[in-house]
């Protein structure tokens, strides 16, 4: 495949430190490389700046770029988009990490919605960090490999469905059952 895995994803945070610290003492990551420029190296506008990693277990990372001097070219979140719709998600190991993690960081004051259900595909917890992008630490839940399969190969019928219909109230065409994510056997 061309793609190996994930390198990293970015985006914009208010302050760089209080990044650093969010991401090191509620996450543990490691902050593995900070670079600043004063001008974009891709396309050499003068923007200030520093651009900070933060690298995950398998070598992935989430990284940040503080710029305060760039309006951005729209003012604020795309409005058409629900606030619960981008986020970042890091995968940990079991519900036992999860539910750990999710105790962790309220004690650390931080709000937490979940442990949510994802098509008993994956369980995931959600929070956001100081600059308001949401957060996501998600474990897989299903490790049958027929059911595993059974996902890909129902995809394209998902998706047709969907094309047809634009809401889920024929979803017993594909799942054979109204309630739920749930499959009939
Ligand atoms: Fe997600």
């Amino acid at each position: 495949m061309l793609c190996k895995k994930l390198h990293h994803a970015a985006f914009r945070c208010r302050d760089a430190r209080e990044t650093v610290e969010f991401y090191t003492n509620m996450l543990g990551l490691r902050f593995t490389h900070a670079m600043g420029e004063d001008h974009v190296p891709s396309t050499g506008k003068y923007s200030p700046h520093v651009h900070i990693f933060f690298e995950m277990e398998d070598g992935s990372h989430i990284a940040f770029f503080e710029c305060p001097l760039d309006e951005g070219e729209v003012s604020g979140r795309d409005p058409k988009t629900p606030g619960w719709i981008q986020h970042f998600a890091f995968e940990v190991a079991d519900m036992e990490i999860l539910l750990q993690a999710k105790a962790d960081l309220e004690a650390k004051g931080l709000k937490v919605i979940g442990p949510t259900n994802h098509d008993d595909f994956i369980e995931s917890i959600y929070f956001f960090d100081p600059s308001g992008h949401r957060l996501e630490l998600t474990v897989r839940t299903c490790h049958d490999p027929k059911r595993l399969q059974s996902f890909v190969d129902e995809a394209p019928e998902v998706l047709a469905l969907w094309d047809q219909t634009h809401d889920w109230s024929q979803r017993e065409k594909v799942f054979g059952t109204q309630s739920g994510y749930t499959r009939s056997e």
